[in-house]
């Protein structure tokens, strides 16, 4: 049976096209059903719009505090009663309260090798610092911001001369080809959460993943 995937999204909604496409593919075991925004206006809800998939835009502005959004949230993604929850590029902290409804089934992807560079600005920040490599991480939503277990990543070289706009479409190639597996794996039920007192790690197949993730350590 084909897992029911929502995507949160805030820009223009390039991973969010990946994962259709990829769900395009007949052997997929999953199908977008839903996309919600945070803004109005983004290219990624005429993406959805565009594919025939039920979206909604959910305007943070409209709400006096993180806790009644996430709340919105909440009860919005669950109307299309998902098995997995993707975040592509959706640009806002989350509460715990929201992160714990959907622990095991919420995925992120960031533009950085985790644990380096959470936060924003990743590939001005990797080239201020000299990295010679930079990259991407799908990585499992905890509390912790940008600080879950980490699934897969993908590296990218850093050349000389490099812009901050030259490594995120770089980054951007690697991230289209990493997401739509990650959430495959998910949807086939063969990657999971496990949380205990002291960790969280993403597990696969059965097997515990190091921290940076599959084919990694
Ligand atoms: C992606 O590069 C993603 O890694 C990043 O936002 C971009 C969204 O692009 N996410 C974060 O920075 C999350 N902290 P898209 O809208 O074209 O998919």
């Amino acid at each position: 049976m084909s897992s029911r995937i929502v995507v949160l999204i805030s820009g223009s909604g390039t991973n969010l096209q990946a994962i259709i496409d990829a769900c395009k593919n007949s052997d997929y075991p999953g199908e977008v059903v839903g996309v919600v925004s945070n803004k109005a206006d983004v290219y990624g809800l005429t993406r959805a719009e565009n594919a025939g998939i039920a979206n909604i835009a959910l305007a943070h502005q409209d709400f006096d505090c993180r806790a009644s959004y996430d709340q919105a949230l909440m009860t919005e993604i669950d109307k299309f009663t998902p098995d997995v929850i993707v975040l592509a590029g959706f640009m806002r902290i989350l509460t715990p309260a929201f992160v714990l409804h959907y622990q095991g089934k919420l995925l992120n992807i960031h533009p950085s090798l985790l644990p380096k560079y959470q936060g924003l600005n990743t590939h001005q920040r990797a080239i201020d610092a000299g990295d010679t490599e930079h990259g991407v991480s799908v990585h499992f939503v905890t509390e912790e911001l940008d600080g879950g277990p980490v699934i897969l990543q993908a590296k990218v070289p850093v050349f000389d001369g490099d812009s901050s706009d030259d490594l995120a479409a770089r980054v951007h190639e690697q991230e289209h080809r990493i997401y739509p597996l990650v959430v495959k794996w998910l949807c086939q039920n063969r990657l999971s959460m496990h949380k205990n007192a002291e960790q969280e790690q993403a597990i696969l197949d059965d097997k515990v993943l190091p921290a940076s993730g599959y084919a990694n350590d």
